[in-house]
């Protein structure tokens, strides 16, 4: 029986209550959400999400790297499932609905089909992707990329978080172990791939709109430098004799946003977000900086051009200021197209459900960049209040969300017949 979109109600009481139980699981307080790969909050975190997937009588599995999966069996068991989901995982200071409206909404989607007496052809799979977010250990989507195939298990297991712990040693101590390789999905294992998430941006906002169809997700890079000075008596060292990393640092972190700005495109953008300084005393002169930075574009060719150039830019004010310079690409990843015939489904359950929606490209990743990468995938996004995300205040109103879940369920009970 396939219900007619109309015909499926979403419990709204219940998903808004569940979105903020699990904000409350955090290292920061309430609204901020600070859930950073296997630290006690993310494994809460995972806990809490098991218990109601246990609730909703769906069984649980997880792989080698943490990515957690549900399943809603269909009839034709031989058919590929569909697969939707997102993450769970946050970083400093963030706001309660990048990811989990995905992963909620997913949940929930479920089960007001299942409420609604339908029965898929197809099975219907929920992920909770590990570390979409790049805090520990550098790159972002850790567990799609796996699943994807994209970078060596070897490779990424030997990525090291601040204190020296490696990825491979935090899945242990989370009680994550096995063979990496054995996360990989085979091409095609899903039939289709469709994410809801929150749009991070302004556009839904500014247009009235409570949909937007994802046709494209920008391509993210992200560029470590390392720039190594003296250190020394901030009093006694004077100022002829130094080779302080900051002031190389100061002209690179200017580079980083010229070199965006210079492209003439808006769709180009550069951030310098994060900025070690070692030893970190205010009476020592800097010895070690370490710049992590994050450049992104919806062209690959000008995501790279701007990528090149600041590492020539960052190696030359090295030169400049007389400091040691190192730099590495933790990541520089090709943009993801959509499939045109999930955007026709999308945009067929909107129709169905009279929403208005329109199309856009995504300027933030997502774990479904990778998923695009084995599957047709797109994403439905819900309006973000201000365009805030990333920040405690990030905010999407209950009845706009569950608008998004409706959208969610009538694509997934189309894509899976
Ligand atoms: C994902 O969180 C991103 O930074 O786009
Ligand atoms: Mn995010
Ligand atoms: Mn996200």
């Amino acid at each position: 029986m396939s219900p007619t979109a109309t015909s499926v109600t979403i419990d709204q009481a219940r998903l808004s209550a569940e979105i903020e139980a699990l904000a409350q699981i955090s290292d920061t307080p309430y609204p901020s959400v600070t859930r950073v790969l296997f630290t006690e909050a993310d494994m809460k975190a995972r806990a809490w999400l098991k218990l109601r997937y246990a609730e909703a009588g769906l069984a649980v599995r997880e792989d080698s790297i943490g990515n957690t999966y549900v399943r809603w069996a269909g009839t034709d068991l031989s058919a590929a499932p569909v697969g939707t989901g997102s993450h769970t995982d946050a970083i400093p200071n963030a706001g309660r609905f990048d990811g989990v409206v995905g992963v909620l909404g997913g949940l929930e989607a479920i089960r007001a089909l299942q409420r609604a007496g339908f029965k898929p052809r197809r099975s219907i799979e929920l992920v909770m992707f590990t570390a979409e977010e790049p805090t520990r250990f550098g790159p972002g989507c850790v567990g799609s990329r796996i699943m994807a195939g994209t970078m060596s298990p070897e490779k990424i297991m030997a990525l090291r978080d601040k204190d020296g712990l490696s990825l491979d040693q935090a899945r242990a101590a989370a009680g994550y172990s096995g063979s990496v390789a054995s996360a990989q999905l085979p091409k095609n294992y899903y039939s289709a791939f469709v994410e809801l998430h929150i749009e991070q941006g302004y556009r839904l906002e500014r247009a009235g709109l409570p949909i937007g169809v994802v046709t494209a997700i920008a391509a993210p890079a992200t560029l470590r430098v390392q720039l190594t000075g003296e250190g020394g008596h901030a009093g006694a060292v004077l100022m002829p004799d130094r080779h302080d990393p900051v002031l190389a640092a100061s002209e690179i972190m200017l580079a980083v946003d010229r070199t965006a700005r210079g492209t003439g495109n808006v769709n180009s953008v550069a951030t310098c977000g994060l900025v070690q300084v070692l030893p970190g005393a205010v009476n020592s002169i800097p010895r070690d900086v370490t710049l992590t930075i994050d450049v992104r574009d919806i062209e690959l060719a000008r995501r790279d051009g701007m990528l090149a150039e600041i590492r020539q830019t960052a190696r030359a004010s090295a030169e400049k200021f007389g400091v040691g310079f190192s730099d590495e690409v933790l990541n520089a990843d090709a943009p993801a197209t959509c499939a045109p015939e999930i955007l026709a489904a999308i945009h067929a359950a909107c129709d169905e459900l009279g929403l208005r929606y329109q199309d856009m490209t995504s300027r933030a990743y997502h774990d479904s960049l990778f998923m695009a990468l084995i599957c047709p995938t797109s994403m439905i996004f819900v309006p973000s209040k201000g365009g805030f995300s990333h920040r405690p205040d990030e905010f999407t109103k209950s009845e706009e969300i569950v608008d998004g879940v409706r959208v969610l369920s009538a694509t997934l009970a189309r894509l899976a017949g």
